[in-house]
């Protein structure tokens, strides 16, 4: 046994370099192959139906915009209707060919039905659904007065995203359409004040790497998971956890910070991409 070890252990550790050697070539074409041929099938989404839920600020604006340039055609979900006029105005600047506002709140199961609905009847289809709405926590887990203030979080961010995707689905079947869902570093990292926030994200995380499963290849499903972006969710939010935590807390937010942009940033630019070339 002793000899086959002994064999092993000088066979090995060269043969392994010499195959590596062999097969990285390869590997590199391949990937260079599969870059080019992404480059190439870029998705035209001029006269595409987008659904976008959070819209009227931060990262869903900003995401209509992108749409608008490319001649898309928007309908546009939040709560603040004199927000989503604003937006839906510079849209159709943009180059929007057509932008309807749907007022309402995602974490209720009517609204989700109602979102879906004004959008079939409206334009007759939908191609791509932006899962986007989200509010943040900024509040230790102890410290919430009564445990049930902490539902809201969920109701938006988990399960607004769920409802709307269930009635979505049998319109995005008929269109071989995609579901672009905004999920959040804190999945993976943990943050301090933001426990419930995270475990909302966390539960959206799992539950469409399941949900692709079940209805891959006939709907896409891209799941980008953000760092820090300075928005109105995270600016005044992380200013006051930042300001009201002791200095463990601190420490944290910096590694926080720091291993996302050494690290998640890179892995966010890989999901984005992979979501603008699907
Ligand atoms: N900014 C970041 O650093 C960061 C990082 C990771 C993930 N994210 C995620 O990205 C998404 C967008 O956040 P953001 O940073 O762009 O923040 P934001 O500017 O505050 O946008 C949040 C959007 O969600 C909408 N919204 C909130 N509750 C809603 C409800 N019940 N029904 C319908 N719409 C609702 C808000 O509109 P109304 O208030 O008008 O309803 C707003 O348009 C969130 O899901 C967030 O968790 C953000």
């Amino acid at each position: 046994m002793d000899m086959v070890h002994t064999i092993l252990n000088l066979l090995l550790p060269p043969l392994t370099i010499i195959l590596l050697f062999m097969f990285f070539p390869f590997y590199l074409l391949i990937k260079l192959v599969s870059c080019i041929y992404k480059h190439l099938c870029f998705e035209n989404v001029a006269g595409k139906v987008v659904l976008i839920t959070g819209a009227s600020s931060g990262i869903g604006e900003n995401v209509a915009y992108e749409y608008a340039k490319k001649g898309a055609c928007l309908a546009l979900v939040a709560r603040r209707k004199d927000r989503l006029e604003i937006v839906a105005e510079t849209l159709r600047q943009l180059g929007s060919r057509d932008v309807i506002i749907i007022p309402g709140d995602v974490s209720n199961l009517d609204d989700c039905k109602m979102f879906i609905d004004e959008t079939i009847h409206h334009f007759g289809k939908l191609d791509h659904l932006i899962n986007n709405a989200g509010v943040p926590q900024a509040i230790i887990f102890e410290d919430f007065t009564q445990i049930q203030d902490a539902n809201h979080i969920m109701d938006i961010n988990f399960w607004g995203s769920t409802y709307i995707s269930y009635f979505a689905i049998p319109h995005l079947r008929k269109s071989k359409g995609k579901i672009v869902v905004i999920s959040s570093a804190t999945a993976n990292i943990p943050l301090p004040l933001a426990s419930i926030y995270s475990a909302s994200k966390a539960a959206l995380l799992k539950f469409y790497e399941t949900l692709r499963v079940e209805i891959s290849p006939d709907i896409r499903i891209t799941i980008a998971i953000p760092g820090f972006v300075s928005t109105d969710l995270t600016t005044p939010h992380f200013i006051k956890m930042v300001s009201n935590s002791n200095i463990l807390y601190k420490l944290i937010y910096i590694c926080h910070i720091l291993i996302y942009v050494c690290f998640l940033e890179k892995c966010s630019m890989v999901q984005i991409s992979s979501f603008r070339n699907q």
